[in-house]
């Protein structure tokens, strides 16, 4: 276990700002920052990071928290987890707390994967390395692809031995268990034997964005004809294919700097693009593009460009990832190379400049790409050139931005020499195709989707109850400890019965005015969450804590901190949706905290008497007249309290 002193000093020294950074483009916005949203498929920006109340909010899929929160959400890291990332980020070292067996058969098996793929990481590279076999085998073989010491190290590049289960035997020794070996696939148990999958080859450790490593590829040096060139891990807990990117970490932050993001087929074209000098560059390690990985590079960049080997044959294919990347709004542009080359042996056999200058002058958007195409093939096809324009349209249907998709309509009515009209009607055709296939598809999904999280996104519906608790517990976050003055109004009445109010200036703090307030009336938060908080908030004051609330939020779970940031910044959420419960802000802001404080309790009472008053009557009439004369008594009780208490808001207010 991690030291108490340890988790301390973490919070202390992270920032959140910088431990966002390193996964998100984030863009100064007044006093915050902001950024496309990691979670959800966004194209303009809704993602808030405040380096002042040290929170993140991401308002498009409603999460937020602290530096460790969004590392729990985003690398889903477990706590622990999250804190040793941030505790090597900063340089903490860690003091361990020593644990008892049983906690130590409870570590989480996830962690166990990690720490088997960290451990072989070190024991191939020290392999290829520090062995005979490896640097004889492994290191020549690299090489003589050309290359360097720093690469291999950049990369982490290994060698797992010839024998039949080398690292295997040597994990077991070190203390790592054949069940979790087997799972992250490292190693294969067939009828009580084992077997190392990477046996004699060179390893190249698939790192995820934060630098952990997820999984292997690994690659044959002999000429066997039956065996693949390259194995990859299977998928596990820890290794999922389709949502990682080779080469993403040593990439990111180049990535954000040069704005975009070099697409390439295969692990060595990442590792000589890298070692020339082209640094932002990942690959899909063969399999075809997914949405997911587009995701990865979006958050950094808006721009991709796909990088073809020479050879025609594996174009086609691929060219689908193309359509995949203008989907999600990037702007993309292909570049192919000489027949015959592939972008790893273009970069080995050229000097920089010239790279940079190929690159620059082959680039082309994906219009001038296809049309390109067809000159090779043939251009006097009219069938071909028919097929080429409407495969066109097609990917310009999939850009979201109207009107990018008719500066593109354009630009291929010019290069196709085609009227610009027939084009609008096919891509209107094709448009309505989709919203059809979309309508269909849709409507189910969203009905489910409301039914199994109704609480996720509890704003969203007009939930007076709801709006009322979160008031309260942001002016509890907001201004707890401030003393003010509160006006009550004394109800008086005299001798003829008539009702009138006396005001009663009394000073306390807002925390204990509410608590005394609602403790008076026994009101009950609904919301559990909301509840909890309150409870937790009125803990802290009540022992005379200095209450923080970045300390506080710290020390929450996470959909709590998710609540409390999103509660925080809605500051900034009203920067976003200005037409969202904007007179309500507006009036709380520019009026007193006494005021908010008295008008919220008397909001909340008030509600919660109507809500009484409709539970009795619904219950209790039967056919339009009460069973008993004592709840009818109740009814008239309770709708004096709320005339009496609408009256009171109406000279608060
Ligand atoms: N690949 C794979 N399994 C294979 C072949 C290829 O997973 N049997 C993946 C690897 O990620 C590889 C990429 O596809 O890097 C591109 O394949 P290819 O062009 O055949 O390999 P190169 O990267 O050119 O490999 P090398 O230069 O080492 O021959
Ligand atoms: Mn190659």
């Amino acid at each position: 276990m991690i030291s108490r002193s340890t988790i301390d000093t973490v919070f202390e020294t992270a920032r959140v700002e910088e431990v966002i950074g390193d996964f998100v483009q984030l863009k100064k916005s007044g006093s915050n920052f902001k950024g496309l949203s990691p979670f959800t498929d966004e194209r303009s920006p809704s993602f808030m990071v405040s380096p002042v109340k040290q929170i993140w909010k991401d308002f498009s899929s409603g999460k937020g928290g602290n530096a460790v929160t969004f590392l729990m959400e985003h690398e889903h890291f477990t706590y622990p987890e999250a804190i040793k990332y941030l505790a090597k980020k900063y340089g903490i070292e860690i003091e361990e707390i020593a644990q008892t067996d049983e906690q130590k058969q409870l570590a989480d098996a996830r962690e166990s994967l990690y720490l088997i793929n960290e451990y072989a990481t070190g024991y191939f590279h020290n392999n290829l390395l520090k062995t005979e076999p490896g640097k004889a085998i492994g290191l020549s073989y690299f090489k003589e692809r050309g290359f360097t010491q720093q690469t291999i190290e950049k990369f982490k590049l290994g060698y797992s031995l010839e024998g039949w289960s080398a690292f295997t035997d040597q994990a077991i020794k070190k203390g790592y268990k054949l069940e979790f070996l087997e799972q992250t696939g490292l190693s294969i148990v067939k009828q009580e034997k084992q077997f190392d999958r990477f046996k004699g080859r060179v390893m190249f450790p698939i790192l995820s964005m934060s630098g952990r490593t997820l999984g292997f590829g690994g690659r044959i040096l002999t000429n066997d004809k039956k065996a693949a060139k390259y194995l990859n891990s299977p998928e596990s807990d820890v290794y999922h294919k389709s949502k990682v990117l080779y080469g993403i970490y040593n990439a990111k932050q180049r990535i954000a700097k040069e704005d975009n993001c070099y697409l390439v087929e295969g692990y060595t074209d990442v590792i000589q693009f890298a070692q020339r000098g082209i640094s932002n560059v990942v690959s899909s390690s063969g399999t075809a593009l997914t949405p997911e990985q587009i995701r990865l590079v979006n958050r950094l960049t808006q721009n991709i460009t796909v990088l073809f080997d020479g050879d025609a044959a594996g174009l086609r294919a691929s060219i689908r990832g193309v359509d995949l990347i203008l989907e999600q709004g990037m702007n993309v542009k292909i570049c192919t190379f000489p027949e015959g080359e592939d972008p790893d042996s273009f970069a080995k056999n050229n000097t920089l400049d010239v790279l940079q200058s190929y690159l620059s002058e082959n680039a082309k958007d994906f219009i001038s790409f296809k049309a390109s195409l067809l000159a090779k093939e043939a251009v006097n096809d009219p069938v071909k050139k028919a097929d080429t324009i409407r495969d066109m349209v097609v990917s310009i249907s999939k850009i979201p931005d109207h009107i990018k998709r008719e500066v593109y309509i354009k630009e291929c009515a010019r290069i196709m020499d085609i009227s610009e009209q027939v084009l609008f009607n096919t891509l209107a055709q094709l448009l309505q195709k989709e919203a059809k296939a979309v309508s269909k598809k849709a409507a189910p999904t969203q009905q489910a989707f409301n039914v199994i999280t109704p609480k996720s996104q509890p704003t969203k519906k007009i939930d007076e109850l709801f709006e009322l608790e979160r008031k309260i517990i942001e002016i509890l976050l907001l201004y707890g400890a401030l003393k003010e003055d509160f006006e009550d109004l004394i109800l008086e009445a005299n001798d003829n019965g008539e009702i009138s109010f006396k005001p009663e200036i009394s000073s306390s703090t807002v925390f204990e005015k509410i608590y005394l307030d609602l403790q008076d009336d026994e009101i009950e938060f609904t919301n559990e969450t909301f509840k909890s908080l309150y409870t937790e908030i009125i803990t802290q004051f009540n022992q005379g804590k200095d209450f923080q609330v970045d300390t506080f939020i710290n020390e929450l779970e996470t959909e709590k901190a998710s609540l409390v940031s999103d509660i925080l910044m809605d500051d900034e959420r009203h920067a976003l949706h200005d037409w969202e419960r904007m007179e309500i802000y507006v009036k709380a802001k520019d009026s007193g905290v006494s005021q908010i404080v008295s008008e919220t309790i008397l909001n909340l009472r008030r509600f919660l008497i109507t809500l009484k008053i409709k539970d009795l009557v619904s219950s209790e009439t039967e056919n339009g007249s009460y069973k008993d004369r004592s709840v009818l008594e109740t009814v008239k009780d309770y709708n004096t309290l709320h005339s009496i208490l609408s009256e009171k808001l109406r000279r608060v207010v």
